[in-house]
């Protein structure tokens, strides 16, 4: 199978020459350049395996551009190695310099049209918008002139830049390099071309189509690209209908109006909150939002806005919080010119945002950059004229962060929004919120902060912390009626009673006496109130009792509740055949056909995504699911019935109660909701605590005790060069939440005593140099980071086994078994899986007996012998003494050497008796901490050896598919199984997508609505955007002439 050349990225380089980022090594990659598909699981809603959801993400953010070649060094090189190949090359790269314009305006104004003008009715009529007066008109030139909105960005781009389309388009700073380059440098460079006539060309013949430079077979790639370049500079603008040059001289005059507008200092509301009024039409197009509501308006235009103050907000679920970040991120992009990052919780909402704000990217000019899972690059591409919305998770905004501070570049950042503002309160990934908030607070005066949440109580800590002003409204369009079920009796909760609940009524019901045994909460009951005509959620307490749920469910279901929408529940049941290649889980096959499911981590990211589908298309009904639903993917429900209110083993807190209600009745889909707690009698005055408390607090996770997060902190502020004294560091943490929390939170140790000890405790572990003054918190002696302390944060390294590792990795240079991967991979096995792994011990000696025997070395040296498998297999007593850590992080190594072997998810979980959840969970985890021990060694000179092995390793864990699938899997929330029909139904790349007609998609690939293939088609826009845009940048970077040559 061939290798596929690969781009990795690489995170935070301070060297200029990385400054940009370096596209890959070959040609094929220039045209269809790879990024690695997004970590599934990182982050993902559902709960990863071994209890450790609040480590989503922790290893996600180690993406790196490895290649320090730039494009065209690249180029020549391949040319040089491939002179035979050149012409077909040439043809590629031109293709791609020359941008897919013409071809996609022919494609378009061969066939796109009619589509195009159906599905825009299709779209208006799915959303029932009803067009007023005013936008009639607009609305009828869109239909017109939908051949041009399916135009990538980069070419409506190309199109205002020549001004063509608006008379004030201004000439950026962009442009005019861009022509000053046409103008000197590329003259300069071209005359020493190989072909002996285009050193006399003027340029325009050299631009032209078919240019004599075209048939010169001697001209090199990279003098194509140039010509190419120039090409676009010169084509003759496309005939472009007048309505639609027109529609775009508007847009761009209002942009430039609105510019003003928001620099002045009196905010006076544009046509649209200081916005073009495209903005709400294509608010109405996209979403179907015809009004702002109220509060939305009164929020965005409070005058703390307009003197740019930090807000937070907070209103309760579902009462349109986003519309007012998008608005705030579209004023930023647009007229503030500044680029902008969204946080929020998951990598699936990372991905349902990039997909929903792409075409907003497109229509709108700027770019939207998903930063999730394995994707994302460090330090940002700094683009010349499109500003760039990064849209990711915590860790990925923090990783984003760090290396913007590094490049000094943090003041690109005009606005950051954080949705979901109470996970600084959660964990690991709150401390790592925090870190990122507290770091931009202190590196950019400029950037502006804007939080959002709906479960906030201690709102003025988090105030104090992010200087910033609150808003709230106790607001939701749908109302949410919240009952509670206590044996057959449904109260409604009432804040004003008593109790806290009053009585409702009796639940209505006939059991058996075998089905009373079998539900005794009446579920059944329950769910048939509302299913299948509307949409329920179950929330149970564990992944068990939601297959148990399911199944039991299904148990007692009437037999008509099969009729319901057959043909589609058959086809979502092959579809999930399809995904594990022929075998489905047997409690899915059982209970889709009554159009219920359960929804856990134990399910593979595409069978999720395929159930998440199936039901908000109503084919499914009833989703049995985990907590974590709640926080993920926006699925909503007419009832949201939680079967206990427990979480695991733990009482439900107050926030994740209202979390989980709070799918239920969701504006726009719903016109009512519901929520029901059942009840034990036993829990009855704990539920009764449970509504009538307030929310939780927020507080900071920084502390030592709760999580690494104070010492990595002060680990990156030492290497950033952040803060290098005692006294900078003091400063610095009293701006922290955690300062603001140090008389709540601190009782046994000021917060210099803990600062003084976490430093001593780096300074132990050989991470940072300096030394530390017992009693003076502003000591201005220097602290410095040590190569093992850089190396650790770079790799963004868990404090605890850094040590380890590098014993570990230092181990290895000592005898590596190279015979396969098993060894290397036993040395990128993720040390947090490790804990809570119990090894099948009869499992285990299979698969140690199917070894060669050099791999069967390799147990013995990392220090675990065979006798001891083959005795624990055999439930024989053990003398000897070997560390647990190591034998179960061997087994893992197992189970990934038998993925990378098989690259099947399902005969790997089979063979090992593990969920393929928890199997795909594994073989994220282990990408993403590959590329992080590459990272560490990367800074250590005695591990040079291992950046090569280590290269390739994370390449082949990362795309653990099929080759011929990763382009595909490049655009947002693409996952293998689609991926595989979009491939078979003959879409290859990211430009077949790109270019392809939505409702083709829609005929030929099965479970694909309307809505997702048009945001499929403009995500795929968005990276081919992009990525033009970045190689584009690097060839301008190139040829820029140095203003300091001797
Ligand atoms: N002005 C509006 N008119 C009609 N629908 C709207 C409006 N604003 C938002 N919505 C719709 O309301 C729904 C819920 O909005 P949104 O997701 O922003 O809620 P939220 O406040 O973020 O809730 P949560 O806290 O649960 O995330 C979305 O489907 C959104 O499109
Ligand atoms: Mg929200």
């Amino acid at each position: 199978m061939a290798e596929p050349a690969l781009a990795v990225r690489r995170r935070s380089r301070i060297s200029s020459a990385r400054k940009r980022s370096h596209p890959p090594a070959r040609l094929e990659a220039v045209c269809s350049p790879l990024k690695r598909p997004s970590a599934g699981c990182e982050g993902a809603p559902a709960e990863p395996p071994c209890n450790n959801d609040s480590e989503e993400d922790m290893f996600g953010d180690y993406d790196s551009f490895h290649e320090s070649d730039s494009l065209l060094a690249q180029v020549l090189d391949a040319e040089h190695q491939h002179p035979q190949e050149k012409g077909m090359d040439m043809k590629a790269a031109g293709e791609f310099a020359h941008g897919n314009l013409q071809s996609e305006m022919d494609q378009n104004k061969q066939g796109n049209l009619h589509a195009t003008e159906d599905s825009v009715h299709e779209v208006d009529e799915h959303y029932g918008f009803q067009m007023d007066e005013n936008d009639a008109g607009d609305t009828n030139e869109d239909l017109s002139d939908s051949v041009f909105d399916e135009l990538p960005s980069s070419q409506l781009l190309y199109l205002e830049k020549m001004g063509e389309l608006s008379s004030r388009s201004q000439r950026s700073a962009g442009t005019e390099k861009m022509d000053k380059w046409k103008n000197s440098s590329l003259d300069k460079i071209q005359s020493p071309s190989p072909c002996p006539d285009s050193g006399h060309k003027n340029r325009s013949a050299k631009s032209s189509k078919g240019s004599k430079s075209d048939s010169c077979k001697s001209v090199s790639l990279k003098d194509h690209l140039k010509n190419a370049m120039t090409g676009n500079a010169k084509v003759q603008t496309p005939k472009v209908s007048k309505t639609r040059q027109l529609k775009e001289a508007i847009l761009s005059e209002e942009i430039s109006v609105a510019r003003e507008t928001i620099g002045s200092s009196s905010f006076d509301i544009g046509p649209f909150y200081g916005l073009p009024s495209k903005v709400k039409h294509l608010l109405r197009q996209f979403r179907g939002i015809e009004t702002l509501y109220e509060w939305q308006h009164d929020c965005l235009t409070l005058k703390s806005l307009q003197q740019r103050k930090n807000l937070i907000y907070s209103l309760p679920t579902s009462g349109g919080k986003t519309l007012v970040a998008e608005i705030l991120i579209l004023q930023e992009l647009l007229c503030r010119q500044k680029d902008v990052l969204m946080i929020l919780p998951y990598v699936a909402i990372v991905q349902e945002k990039v997909w929903g704000l792409s075409s907003f990217g497109i229509e709108l000019g700027f770019l939207v950059e998903e930063y999730a899972g394995s994707k994302g690059r460090f330090p940002p591409i700094k683009r010349r004229i499109k500003k760039s919305l990064y849209i990711a998770t915590i860790e990925k905004g923090h990783a984003l962060v760090n290396s913007l501070i590094e490049t000094d570049r943090i003041d690109d950042l005009g606005l950051v929004v954080v949705d979901e503002l109470h996970m600084i309160g959660e964990g690991s990934r709150g401390a790592m919120l925090e870190m990122t908030l507290a770091k931009i607070l202190y590196a950019s005066k400029n950037t502006h902060i804007v939080g959002m949440s709906a479960t906030l109580n201690n709102v003025g800590d988090l105030q104090k912390f992010l200087q910033a002003e609150y808003y709230t409204k106790n607001f939701r369009p749908v109302e949410l009626k919240e009952y509670i079920k206590i044996r057959d009796t449904i109260y409604e909760v009432d804040s004003k009673a008593e109790n806290g609940f009053t009585f409702s009524r009796l639940l209505n019901f006939k059991y058996s006496g075998s089905l009373e045994k079998a539900d005794p909460d009446h579920i059944v009951a329950l769910v048939t109130e509302v299913i299948p005509k509307y949409s329920c959620l179950i929330f149970c307490p564990t992944k068990k009792n939601c297959e148990n749920v399911a199944t039991m469910v299904c148990k007692y279901l009437n037999k008509e509740f099969r009729a319901h929408r057959e043909k589609e529940k058959q086809d979502l049941i092959k579809n999930l055949e399809d995904i594990g290649n022929g075998s489905i889980c047997p409690v899915l096959r059982q209970t889709i056909p009554f159009g219920v499911a359960y929804h856990h981590s134990g399910l593979t990211n595409d069978e999720r995504k395929s159930i998440e589908e199936a039901y908000s298309r109503g084919v499914l009904c009833l989703l049995a699911c985990t907590a974590t639903l709640a926080a993920g993917v926006n699925l909503p429900a007419r009832r949201v019935i939680l079967r206990a209110p427990y979480v695991a083993s733990e009482f439900l807190k107050k926030n994740q109660y209202k979390q989980m209600i709070g799918r239920a009745g969701r504006a726009g889909i719903d016109s009512a909701g519901e929520s029901i707690l059942i009840v034990q009698e036993k829990d009855k005055h704990l539920v009764r605590d449970l509504i009538t408390s307030p929310l939780e607090n927020c507080y900071s996770n920084l502390l030592p005790e709760s999580t690494k997060g104070m010492q990595y902190l002060l680990l990156s502020l030492v290497g950033l060069k952040i803060a290098v004294t005692q006294e900078e560091v003091y400063s610095f943490m009293c701006h922290t939440l955690l300062g603001v929390q140090q008389q709540l939170l601190l009782k046994e140790k000021s917060l210099s005593g803990i600062i003084r000890d976490e430093l001593e405790n780096l300074i132990e572990k050989g991470l940072l140099k300096g030394k530390i003054m017992e009693q003076d918190q502003n000591s201005k002696s220097t602290l410095t980071i040590t190569l093992l302390g850089k190396a650790t944060y770079k790799g963004s390294i868990d404090l605890s086994y850094c040590n380890l590792l590098y014993k570990e990795l230092r181990k290895g240079l000592e005898g590596l078994v190279l015979e396969s991967s098993l060894h290397l991979l036993f040395l990128a096995t993720p040390y947090d899986m490790v804990p809570n792994c119990s090894p099948d011990w009869m499992i285990y000696l299979r698969q140690f007996n199917q070894l060669s025997s050099a791999e069967q070395k390799v147990a013995d040296m990392v220090g675990v012998p065979e006798s001891f498998i083959a005795k624990k297999a055999s439930g024989q007593a053990i003398r000897k003494n070997v560390d647990s850590a190591i034998v179960n992080r061997l087994y893992l190594s197992f189970v990934l050497y038998a993925l990378l072997k098989e690259t099947n998810i399902w005969s790997v979980s089979e063979k090992f008796n593990m969920s393929r959840g928890y199997v795909q969970n594994l073989l994220t985890s282990a990408a993403s901490f590959a590329s992080c021990v590459l990272h560490f060694c990367e800074e250590l000179e005695e591990f040079w050896v291992y950046k090569a092995l280590l290269t390739e390793l994370t390449k082949r864990l990362t795309y653990c598919v099929k080759t011929e699938l990763i382009p595909l899997m490049e655009v947002a929330g693409v996952l293998e199984a689609r991926a595989k029909q979009l491939y078979n139904a003959g879409y290859k790349t990211v430009a077949h997508l790109a270019n392809a007609n939505p409702e083709t998609l829609v005929k030929t690939i099965e479970h694909l609505s309307r809505r997702q293939a048009k945001q499929m088609v403009s995500s795929a826009k968005m990276l081919l955007t992009e990525k033009a845009e970045a190689l584009q940048e690097e060839v301008e970077e190139l040829l820029k002439v140095p203003t300091d040559i001797p």
